[in-house]
C-alpha cells in the first residue's frame, strides 16, 4: 500500500511517543524530566533493571544505552507488537484518529483471505474444545488427567479434541455455510487425489491450537493417543496463516511472561510449554516439529536477549542443541547470546516437573551453561588429543568454530572462552590429570561443573591463568620471604644474592625489600644504629614492615615468624619460598609470554609451551616439598597449605 505524501510526517507529528512506549514501560521517576519531554525507563528490548531507554518526546526518537535499540514511534510499535511496518501505521493512525487510506486492492484481497481463514481457524477450536468436553472424548480426557495437567492449563492452552471420524470437523464447518475450499485452505480437511470426498485431517487426535501474536489460531498440533498411531504429533501443512518456520509454540503468552520473569525458556515441545506453564513458567515457547529456524530464533531474540534452550535429556535434544549453535554463531552480536540447559538424560522438562517439582527445574535453568561451553564439549567429548595433530585438528575445529562468529568482540570473547577451556583440559595441574599421560577432553562434569552454577561463574576464574596472576598470592608468598628475612638477618645475609635476584611483583612491598637490602650488612656495633635489623629497617621505611606484612593472615598465624622460635626453621621457610618464587615467576613469564602471542586462538606450539610452564611451576613446588618431608612435619605441612591456598584461592575469596 503506498501512504499519501506527508502522510507518515503527519502521523508522527500527532503521535506522542511517550504515551506510545508508556503504555509498555514503568517511567523510571527520579531520571524523569517531563516538563523537557526527557523520559527514561528499563528496557523493554532486553531486560535489565536500570533505566537505561531514553525517550525524547520532542524529537519523537527512543534509543536505548545499553541494547542500541533505537527508533520512532512506528519502530517502536513493529518492534514491541511484533507487526508489520503498515500494521504498525494503522495502530498507531487509529490511535492518532487519522484515517487510513485504502489499501491497494490486492494486498486487501489477502487480508481478507486470511480473516476468513483466521475465523475457520476460530470455529475449529470451538469444536475441538466442544468435542473435548463431550462424551465421545472420555479417552481424551483420561489421558489429559494422566498426564497431570489442571483444568485452568486445559483452558488456558484451549486443549481440544479430533473426533476418530472422517469428516466430522467438515462437516460442521459446511453446515456453518463455510466452502469446501476455504476448509481445504486452512489445512482443517484434506482432498483426495482420486477426487472422493474431503475428510478431517486430525482424527482421534487431542488439539492444541497454535496461536500467533496476535492471538489468532494459525495452525494446530494434534497428538495421537494411540501408541502405535502413525505418527505421535501431526501438526497444520503450512498455509496462508501458517509458516511454520516463522512460528512458535505460545509466542504471545511467553512474549508477555517473559519480561516479568526476565527470561524465556525454548523447549522442544507442546508438551514441555504447557507443563512448564502450569508449574509457574509461562515464559515457555518450542518451536513446531522441527528445528529452530533462524527466523525463529530472531523471534525468541526479539523477547528475550538470553534464552534459555532446554532440550531432552537424550540425543536427539543434544543433536538439536549442537544443530542450533552452528545456527546461532553468525548470527550472534552482543546483547544476543543462548544458554543451554541440558536435562538430565531420557528426561524432559515436563518429566522433571512432574518427578521433581518447579524448584527442581529452576535449579536446572539457573544452572544453564553459555553456549560456549556446549561448543567446546562438542569438539572434545569422547576424543584423546594424544598427539601433536590431533590437538592440530582440535584448533582448527575450534578456529572454524569461532571464525563464524561475525560479531568482532564475541568473536574475541569466545577466542579467550576457549582459550581458558584448552588450558584447563591440556594443563596438568588442575585437571588431576598426570601430565605424562595422554590428555582427555574434559569430562561432562569438568564442562558443566557438578553444580553448573559455580562452574558458570567460575569459567572466568578457574583457569590456572587467572590463579597464578592473582595478586594477592603473590603477595602472599613475598610476604613471607620478606617477612622471614627481617626476622633472620643471619639467613637473609647468606641468601643475599638470591634476595637481590628475587622480584616482588607488589608494588608496595618492593620498598621493604629494598629497606632489607640497605640495613642487610649493618653490624650491632656500627655508631647510630639500632642492635635490631628489624629495627633499623623500620627506620629506613618510617614505619614497621613486621606490622604491615604479618597482617596477611596466614603469616600472623606461621608458627615460626609469629614466635620467632627456631632461626633455622625461619631460614628454611625463607630459602624455600624463595626457590618456589623464582620457580613461579619463571613459569608466569613464560606463560605471559606465551599469551601476548596468542591472536585468535592458541596454536599447538603454544599449548605446548603453556603445558611446559605448567609442568616447570609444578615441579618446582613439588620438589621443595618432597625435601620438606623428612626435615620437618611442621613445616611441611605450613608449605602445603599455603600451597593450596595459592591453588585453590581459597584464601582469596576469605579474605576479600
Ligand atoms: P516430543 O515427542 O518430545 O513431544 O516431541 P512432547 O510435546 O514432549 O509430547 P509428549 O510429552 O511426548 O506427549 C517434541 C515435539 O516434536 C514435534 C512436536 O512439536 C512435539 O511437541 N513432533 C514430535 C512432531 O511434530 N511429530 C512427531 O511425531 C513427534
Ligand atoms: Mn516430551
Amino acid at each position: 500500500m503506498s501512504l499519501p505524501p506527508g502522510f507518515l510526517e503527519e502521523l508522527r507529528n500527532r503521535s506522542s511517543l511517550s504515551q506510545v512506549v508508556g503504555r509498555k514501560v514503568t517511567w523510571e521517576q527520579k531520571k524523569t524530566n517531563i516538563s523537557k519531554g526527557d523520559y527514561w525507563a528499563p528496557c523493554p528490548f532486553h531486560s535489565e533493571k536500570t533505566a537505561s531507554f531514553h525517550v525524547d518526546d520532542k524529537k519523537g526518537f527512543y534509543y536505548c544505552f545499553g541494547c542500541h535499540e533505537k527508533g520512532d514511534a512506528i519502530s517502536f510499535i513493529r518492534n514491541s507488537e511484533n507487526v508489520s511496518f503498515i500494521e504498525a501505521v494503522e495502530i498507531l493512525a487509529r490511535e492518532a484518529g487519522m484515517t487510513m487510506p485504502a489499501r491497494d486492492p490486492k494486498a486487501q484481497e489477502k487480508i481478507d483471505i486470511n480473516k476468513e481463514l483466521a475465523n475457520i481457524m476460530e470455529s475449529a477450536v470451538q469444536f475441538y474444545k466442544m468435542q473435548f468436553n463431550g462424551s465421545n472424548a472420555k479417552s481424551a480426557k483420561d489421558y489429559i488427567k494422566s498426564r497431570g495437567l489442571s483444568g485452568d492449563t486445559i483452558n488456558i492452552f484451549e486443549i481440544g479434541f479430533a473426533p476418530n471420524d472422517r469428516t466430522s470437523l467438515s462437516q460442521f464447518l459446511l453446515n456453518k455455510g463455510i466452502p469446501e475450499d476455504k476448509i481445504i485452505d486452512a489445512g482443517l480437511a484434506i482432498k483426495p487425489d482420486d477426487g472422493g470426498n474431503i475428510f478431517d485431517r486430525f482424527r482421534g487426535r487431542i488439539m492444541f491450537p497454535i496461536r500467533n501474536t496476535q492471538g489468532r489460531c494459525i495452525a494446530f498440533g494434534g497428538r495421537a493417543m494411540d501408541p502405535n498411531a502413525r505418527a505421535k504429533y501431526l501438526n497444520s501443512n503450512e498455509t496462508a496463516l501458517f509458516d511454520k518456520g516463522r512460528s512458535l509454540y505460545n509466542h504471545g503468552l511467553a512474549r508477555e511472561a517473559s519480561g516479568k520473569a526476565n527470561s524465556l525458556i525454548v523447549a522442544e515441545g507442546y508438551m514441555d510449554v504447557i507443563a512448564l506453564s502450569q508449574f509457574g513458567f509461562k515464559h515457555a515457547v518450542a518451536p513446531l516439529g522441527t528445528a529452530i529456524t533462524e527466523n525463529q530464533l530472531a523471534l525468541i531474540w526479539r523477547i528475550h536477549h538470553e534464552p534459555i534452550i532446554a532440550l531432552d535429556g537424550d540425543t536427539a535434544g543434544l543433536r538439536a542443541a549442537l544443530r542450533l549453535i552452528d545456527l546461532a554463531l553468525p548470527l550472534l552480536e552482543t546483547g544476543k547470546s543462548l544458554r543451554f540447559c541440558i536435562l538430565p538424560t531420557g528426561q524432559d522438562p515436563d518429566d522433571i516437573l512432574k518427578e521433581k517439582g518447579a524448584a527442581y527445574m529452576q535449579e536446572l535453568l539457573e544452572n544453564a551453561v553459555p553456549m560456549v561451553n556446549l561448543l567446546w564439549q562438542r569438539e572434545t567429548e569422547g576424543k584423546d588429543f594424544d598427539s601433536p595433530e590431533r590437538r592440530a585438528l582440535l584448533d582448527k575445529s575450534l578456529r572454524t568454530a569461532v571464525m563464524k562468529i561475525r560479531d568482532k568482540s564475541i568473536r574475541h570473547h569466545y577466542g579467550q572462552a576457549i582459550k581458558e577451556l584448552r588450558y584447563k583440559l591440556f594443563a596438568p595441574i588442575n585437571n588431576g590429570l598426570n601430565p605424562l599421560n595422554k590428555s582427555r577432553s574434559l569430562g561432562y562434569s569438568q564442562v558443566w561443573g557438578k553444580k553448573p552454577k559455580l562452574m558458570a561463574s567460575a569459567n572466568t576464574k578457574s583457569s590456572m591463568l587467572a590463579i597464578q596472576s592473582d595478586e594477592t598470592n603473590w603477595r602472599l608468598r613475598e610476604s613471607l620471604i620478606l617477612a622471614s628475612a627481617i626476622k633472620n638477618q643471619s639467613a637473609a645475609l647468606k641468601n643475599e644474592s638470591a634476595l637481590e635476584r628475587c622480584p616482588i611483583t607488589t608494588p608496595d612491598l618492593v620498598e621493604i625489600m629494598n629497606a632489607i637490602l640497605i640495613n642487610l650488612h649493618i653490624k650491632k656495633t656500627d655508631a647510630g644504629m639500632s642492635d635490631s635489623f628489624e629495627e633499623n629497617i623500620q627506620n629506613s621505611l618510617g614505619y614497621s614492615p613486621i606490622d604491615k606484612l604479618m597482617k596477611l593472615k596466614p603469616l600472623k598465624k606461621h608458627p615460626y615468624l609469629k614466635n620467632n622460635t627456631d632461626p633455622d626453621l625461619i631460614q628454611q621457610t625463607l630459602e624455600e619460598e624463595l626457590a618456589k618464587h623464582v620457580a613461579l615467576i619463571g613459569a608466569q613469564n613464560e606463560i605471559k609470554e606465551a599469551e601476548q602471542d596468542l591472536t585468535g586462538l592458541v596454536d599447538e606450539g603454544l599449548t605446548w609451551r603453556l603445558q611446559q610452564a605448567a609442568m616447570a611451576k609444578t615441579k618446582a613446588t613439588r620438589a621443595i616439598e618432597e625435601e620438606d618431608s623428612e626435615t620437618d612435619e611442621n613445616s611441611l605441612e605450613m608449605s602445603k597449605n599455603l600451597q593450596n591456598m595459592l591453588d585453590n584461592q581459597i584464601w582469596v575469596k576469605k579474605t576479600r
